[in-house]
């Protein structure tokens, strides 16, 4: 039995009922919030034993768990990942994994000097299709990767942002429109087997921006990033709450192509007259999962909850670390990293760190190049977190103002109900 302690109450109650096949027995949550703390002791207390805590460094000292996973804000995460480590624990962290290079090497030495397990929850590399793209590049039907498309577009009413980002400086409505990339680079990693060397970032916006209406986020409207892989490939990733929903991902490799169609989820493949592998020349099919297909099929985000979970359970009882790593778990999260220096420079190409090389990596260790402003803190001196010529209107900020205040949001707390509907597509 690993004790599992998890730290978020928002996108953490997913790991908070842990799956049949893997080891975990929820023994502890951390929030700073005290009522969603007693919501999660009503729901996911089976037996009475389960410890709350507001202080994330009293759990960790607690002796109350082996390992834990990190749900709290996208860009806070590597400072947990490094104490938890400290505390001898293993980790799980929600993407991003960092939020500056400089948190990255940090991260790796932290990770190796612990010995412990570390691993990035990326989950849209679980989904079913994406599993069967990993097995037909395995088994060599696609050849090598030359070029990849992959996306993650998750387009959101103004009034279901306003739910979910409660707080002007919340993380979700300040993060430049590069920065949420892992759920589009990393199926393309784990189906290759690749690593990105190097990208470019841009973004795409409309001079009248009219349109946006009362869209509380400044950011840009989407993302797009171009990245070298070290096999010589180009991918081209988006990310956006542009209007068409995506989880496409296509790769044309030496010896044929595959491609995910956004709107079914079917896989199409195809292969010109050199392949041998006596499949027709185009095939379309919804592929099955190769195991665990009731318990991946109930899990949220395509199945992939139910992989990340597996392999973390798997990792601490075997003592191996899990392919999502954390040097794949670095490059991942650098690549919005990178782009954001890209887009903020003109379109100029930045070098990923080889975060598993002590000596190549170390020239960046004080890199803390972040755009992310504290609560409060002076813009002046920080990179920018939009380019584009347009602030939120005032009615914005009013509107989404009412919308916390019906939600009971006083600053720290929340009426944990909405996020629940999120999360259950109710909302
Ligand atoms: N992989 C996915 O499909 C997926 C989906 C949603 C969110 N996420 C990721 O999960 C993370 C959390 O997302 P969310 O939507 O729940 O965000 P959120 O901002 O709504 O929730 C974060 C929670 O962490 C708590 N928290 C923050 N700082 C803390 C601290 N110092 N001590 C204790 N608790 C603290 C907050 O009170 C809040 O309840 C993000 O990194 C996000 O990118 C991933």
């Amino acid at each position: 039995m690993i004790r599992l302690g998890v730290v978020g109450t928002g996108r953490g109650k997913v790991f908070m009922n842990p799956p049949e096949h893997t080891d975990f027995k929820l023994t502890a949550v951390c929030d700073r919030c005290q009522d969603k703390l007693d919501l999660c002791k009503k729901r996911y207390d089976r037996d009475g034993t389960l410890r709350t805590f507001t202080d994330y460094d009293e759990m960790i000292h607690s002796g109350t768990v082996d390992a834990v996973i990190l749900a709290n804000y996208f860009n806070e995460h590597a400072p947990f990942a490094i104490k938890a480590l400290n505390a001898g624990l293993h980790v799980m962290s929600e993407c991003a994994a960092v939020n500056t290079l400089g948190e990255g090497v940090e991260l790796c030495r932290a990770v190796e000097k612990s010995g412990k397990i570390y691993m990035i929850a990326e989950n849209y590399l679980f989904t079913k299709v994406r599993l069967e793209m990993k097995r037909l590049y395995d088994e060599g039907e696609l050849g090598q990767m030359l070029y990849g498309e992959s996306e993650y577009c998750h387009p959101m009413d103004n009034r279901t942002t306003y739910t979910i980002a409660p707080g002007e400086y919340h993380w979700r409505n300040q993060i430049p429109a590069t920065y949420y990339c892992t759920h589009a680079i990393g199926p393309v990693m784990y189906i290759t087997g690749t690593m990105p060397v190097r990208a470019n970032g841009f973004v795409g916006m409309h001079a009248d921006q009219s349109y946006r209406g009362d869209e509380l986020r400044g950011q840009d409207p989407v993302g797009v990033i171009v990245s070298q892989m070290d096999n010589g490939a180009v991918v081209r990733t988006m990310q956006g709450p542009v209007r068409v929903p995506s989880g496409r991902t296509c790769i044309h490799g030496t010896m044929g192509g595959a491609e995910i169609d956004r709107m079914t989820g079917n896989l199409t493949v195809w292969h010109d007259g050199s392949n041998k592998c006596g499949q027709p020349s185009i095939r379309t099919y919804n592929p099955d999962w190769p195991d665990f297909g009731e318990l991946a099929s109930a899990a949220g985000h395509g199945g992939g909850d139910f992989w990340t979970m597996y392999y973390f359970s798997r990792a601490i009882k075997t003592g191996e670390q899990p392919w999502l790593n954390v040097y794949r778990a670095c490059a991942m999260s650098s690549v919005g990293i990178l782009a954001w220096k890209s887009v903020c420079s003109g379109g100029q190409s930045f070098e990923m760190p080889d975060f598993a090389c002590e000596e190549k990596r170390k020239k960046y260790e004080n890199d803390n190049w972040t755009p992310f402003l504290k609560e409060g803190e002076d813009p002046a001196g920080k990179p920018p977190r939009t380019v584009s010529p347009w602030k939120p209107t005032e009615a914005a900020h009013v509107k989404a103002r009412e919308v916390w205040e019906s939600r009971h949001y006083w600053g720290l707390g929340f009426d944990q109900s909405v996020i629940d509907e999120f999360y259950t597509g109710k909302n």
